[in-house]
């Protein structure tokens, strides 16, 4: 507050020119980016454009190596993962990541584990997110390992869900499953949205995907934003339809 930037004071989460990777090989490039509050936005990218590792910098888990991360204006660089959930980031890993040897009701408590909140609280959680995905209420007592793929990704957004954060950030939700359980789960993210008016940043590879929700995107390529815009201007975009689309 009180600087001359005024760009980007209201904005939830900042990313400003980040450059990071792994030991010295580069990952990321001069990325710069801003989630506002309540907002649904993707990030577009193929295989190994840097997309998950720009959800490993906004979930602390990779160190940037220059330029700035913020949380409504104040830095969060160098942060730990407890330290930015605990200012309501939320990361659903890739691959759903759940413990298989426990059972689906087991995972949900396991992401409200740093809350600090009562038993009651915390179920009333998990029937809210029995309620937003029946499919997985049924198999409450089931052990994680021996859902399918689609159930195991909504018990991973809903483990997410359970530690009441302010943003999630997904991970390829899509991949490996049928368009017909994607569009189950997106629905729920809607209600979600609606509901608790949650910022998402979603990353796919899947543009239609990312832009059946997302109100915004930022295409990524090769470790550098190449493109950003609303959704239409993205969808009307011929380059775009080209290389994301095949039209
Ligand atoms: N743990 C890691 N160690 C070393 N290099 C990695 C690691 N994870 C990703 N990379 C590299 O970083 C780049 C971006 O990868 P990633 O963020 O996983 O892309 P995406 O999620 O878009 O497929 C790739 O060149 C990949 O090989
Ligand atoms: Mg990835």
């Amino acid at each position: 507050m009180g600087t001359s930037k005024v760009q980007g004071a209201d904005a939830l989460i900042t990313l400003e020119n980040v450059a990071t990777g792994y030991g010295i090989a580069q990952a990321l490039w001069d990325v710069s980016l801003e989630l506002h509050h309540g907002e649904i936005v993707a990030l577009i990218g193929s295989n190994g454009a840097g997309k998950t590792t720009m959800l490993r910098v906004l979930s602390g888990v990779l160190p940037l190596w220059s330029g700035e991360f913020k949380i409504q204006g104040q830095s969060v660089k160098g942060c730990t993962t407890p330290d930015l959930v605990d200012r309501g980031i939320c990361h659903v890993p890739e691959g759903r990541q759940l413990f298989f040897g426990m059972s689906v009701e087991e995972n949900l408590r396991m992401g409200a584990f740093a809350l600090q909140k009562s038993s009651a609280e915390i179920n009333k959680n998990l029937a809210w997110v029995y309620e937003l995905f029946p499919e997985v209420a049924r198999r409450r007592n089931q052990l994680a390992g021996t859902l399918s793929g689609g159930e195991q990704q909504m018990v991973a957004i809903g483990r997410g869900l359970m530690g009441e954060p302010a943003i999630l950030l997904i991970d390829e939700l899509s991949l490996g499953l049928a368009p017909v359980i994607v569009d189950r789960i997106l629905e729920a993210l809607q209600v979600i949205h609606r509901q608790r008016q949650l910022t998402i940043f979603m990353v796919e590879q899947d543009v239609e995907v990312a832009l059946s929700i997302a109100s915004r995107a930022y295409i990524l390529e090769n470790g550098r934003i190449v493109r950003e815009g609303r959704n239409e201007q993205l969808m009307n975009d011929t380059a775009i339809r080209e290389a994301y689309l095949g039209l």
